[in-house]
Order: structure tokens, then C-alpha cells, then sequence
């Protein structure tokens, strides 16, 4: 149905009566974003999940990040708006397909990104995201095998960061930062010579940003890796004033806030993650009124992923 205009008011009032924290991730619809309590990257979110004192998490994001703030805090009540909202990415490696590999390389430390499964967490020592993967796998002895997964983007990067050769990366991919590809972000910095650019480590020109920034068709110090959280951190303290964006263009309306004298646009504007936007203020309400959808882990493959979760939102502080 059509939303009633105080609609926000409204999720304020039931998130109070229940006790409710409201999270949303950076590539959430803007009015999503707004009416929560905590806007932020996923290292951020999970950090602010461990902490709060509420008792129910209302996670407006992907369903791994909930399944992350489970685990963290088996205790609480834990609501996604919709748990259809999967993640191309997370479904790249299943549990079997790690133990498979892991057999293959006995000894091996195994990193995984936030964006995997209960279970894929479950078979993982450290996971990490796109802000602490550099020193996620820095903190590894550098005599130990590392398998890494499941972004091979964000691998790539961590390797060419750490010039670590005994680091195997998985061939995963998410399907919207994989169509941010090289050809489309050396048209765009080409035509825009003064802009800096943003790139997030999981798209598939992550490379070719390098590789630019290399040749000098783009100045070294325009090009800047980063998580959406390192983005906006970089756009307070930017003094361009256009910046490129290659990530989800959910991130466009956290940064336009942050620093609205900067014209910041996006590298690709059909990059939208469709998984992200099933959360509508509809949906919200919803999960509000009816405490739907619950997030449950097996508290067995919780408690087995625990620690490689907590290490995450240790390292890098
Ligand atoms: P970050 O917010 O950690 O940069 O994650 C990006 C992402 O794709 C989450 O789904
Ligand atoms: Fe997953 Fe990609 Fe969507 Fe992020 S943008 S939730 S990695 S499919």
C-alpha cells in the first residue's frame, strides 16, 4: 500500500516500545538510511550490534549481516525485514566447498569475508570486511598458508597490498561490484580529469584503478581503495571537487550528506544491489509491528563461528 506520511514517526514509536535498535548498512534506500539509529559499513554495524544494549536488533541490510549479529549476541532478538534478502556474493562458496579445499591445504589459515554463511563461518578462523582484510590477514605469521574467500577482488587487493604469495583466493564474486568494470571507470576518469576516485575493493576494476593510477593516466594520489566506511572517512577530508564513484549507489546519499559541497557521482548508476533494496519502509513497519523476520542460527554453527567473528571486530579497532 501507498505509506502514510509519518511513517518514520511510526517506526521510531515501535522500535522504543520494543526495546530496538534500527541498523542500516550504507547501500540501503535513503529513507532507509535516515530513519535509522546507526548508518555504516559492515565492520561498523557488526561493532555497534556487539555493543548495544538493546534487546532486539532490527538489521536493515543483507541477511549475513543479521546472521553476523546473531551470532555475536545469541541472546538477543535479532529482525531482518525480509530474510529473502540474500547475497550473490555470500552464496559464491557453500560449507562442503570450503571443507574440500581446506583438505587440500592442511594447516592452511582460513579468512573469510563477512559476506558468507552461518556455516561457511563456521569452517573459518578469522573473518574480516573491506575495511580490516590488509590487516586481517597482516596478523597471520607469514610462514602460514592463507586461503581466502570467497571475493576474488578483494583478495587481489590484500595480495597486492601484502605482496603475500603463500595467500590462495577463492573465485567469488558479487555480481553488482563485478559489472564496475575496468573499460567503464577509464572512460569515466579519462572524461573526468580532475575528479578523485572511490573504489571499492570487491569491484571488478579495482585493477584497473591501479593499473590508471600505474600508467599515470590518473594520478596515483586520485585513486583510493576503499571500504564504504574508509569512503566516507576520504570524503570528509577530500578537498576535490568531483569525485567517481565505483561501488553500490546506495553510497551516494551517506556521502552527498558527508560532504555536500563535493559533486560525487557514480562510476556505474545501474549498480544497484537488488537484495539490498527488498528492505522498504513497508518492510520495516512490517518486521516492527508482526517482530518479523526472526534470524535464527543453529547455536551449534554459532558458537563454532564465534571467535573467528569476534577477531574481526578486534583487529583493525
Ligand atoms: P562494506 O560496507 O564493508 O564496505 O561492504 C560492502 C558490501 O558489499 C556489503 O554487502
Ligand atoms: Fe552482496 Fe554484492 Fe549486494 Fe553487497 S552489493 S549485499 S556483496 S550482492
Amino acid at each position: 500500500g501507498s505509506l502514510e506520511p509519518g511513517w518514520a514517526d511510526e517506526v521510531r514509536a515501535l522500535a522504543r516500545r520494543r526495546d530496538a535498535v534500527l541498523l542500516a548498512h550504507n547501500y540501503q534506500l535513503p529513507e532507509i538510511q535516515d530513519v535509522a539509529d546507526h548508518t555504516g559499513d559492515s565492520l561498523a554495524l557488526s561493532r555497534i550490534a556487539a555493543e548495544s544494549d538493546a534487546s532486539t536488533i532490527v538489521f536493515c541490510g543483507v541477511h549475513f549481516m543479521a546472521e553476523t549479529a546473531k551470532i555475536l549476541s545469541p541472546d538477543k532478538t535479532v529482525l531482518i525485514p525480509d530474510a529473502a534478502a540474500g547475497c550473490s556474493l555470500a552464496d559464491s562458496i557453500t560449507v562442503d566447498q570450503l571443507r574440500d579445499w581446506k583438505a587440500e591445504h592442511p594447516g592452511a589459515v582460513v579468512v573469510s569475508y563477512v559476506n558468507t554463511t552461518a556455516a561457511v563461518k563456521s569452517e573459518t578462523d578469522i573473518c574480516c570486511t573491506s575495511s580490516n582484510a590488509v590487516e586481517v590477514v597482516a596478523s597471520i605469521p607469514a610462514e602460514k598458508e592463507v586461503l581466502f574467500l570467497p571475493d576474488q577482488f578483494l583478495g587481489a587487493h590484500v595480495r597486492r597490498v601484502l605482496g603475500r604469495e603463500n595467500m590462495h583466493v577463492w573465485a567469488g564474486e558479487c555480481h553488482v561490484h563485478a559489472g564496475i568494470n575496468g573499460a567503464t571507470l577509464t572512460a569515466k576518469a579519462q572524461a573526468n580529469p580532475d575528479a578523485e576516485l572511490f573504489v571499492h575493493p570487491e569491484c571488478g576494476c579495482a585493477t584497473s584503478a591501479l593499473y590508471l593510477a600505474g600508467t599515470g593516466a590518473v594520478p596515483a594520489d586520485r585513486v583510493k581503495i576503499l571500504s564504504t566506511g574508509g569512503m566516507l572517512d576520504a570524503a570528509r577530508s577530500s578537498k576535490a571537487k568531483s569525485v567517481l564513484v565505483a561501488t553500490e549507489v546506495g553510497m551516494l546519499h551517506q556521502l552527498r550528506r558527508a560532504a555536500p559541497e563535493i559533486d560525487f557521482r557514480a562510476v556505474n548508476d545501474r549498480a544497484s544491489c537488488r537484495y539490498m533494496k527488498m528492505i522498504t519502509p513497508e518492510k520495516l513497519l512490517r518486521a516492527l509491528r508482526e517482530g518479523r523476520d526472526e534470524v535464527h542460527v543453529d547455536p551449534e554453527l554459532a558458537a563454532r563461528g564465534r571467535a573467528a567473528v569476534q577477531r574481526m571486530i578486534e583487529i583493525g579497532q
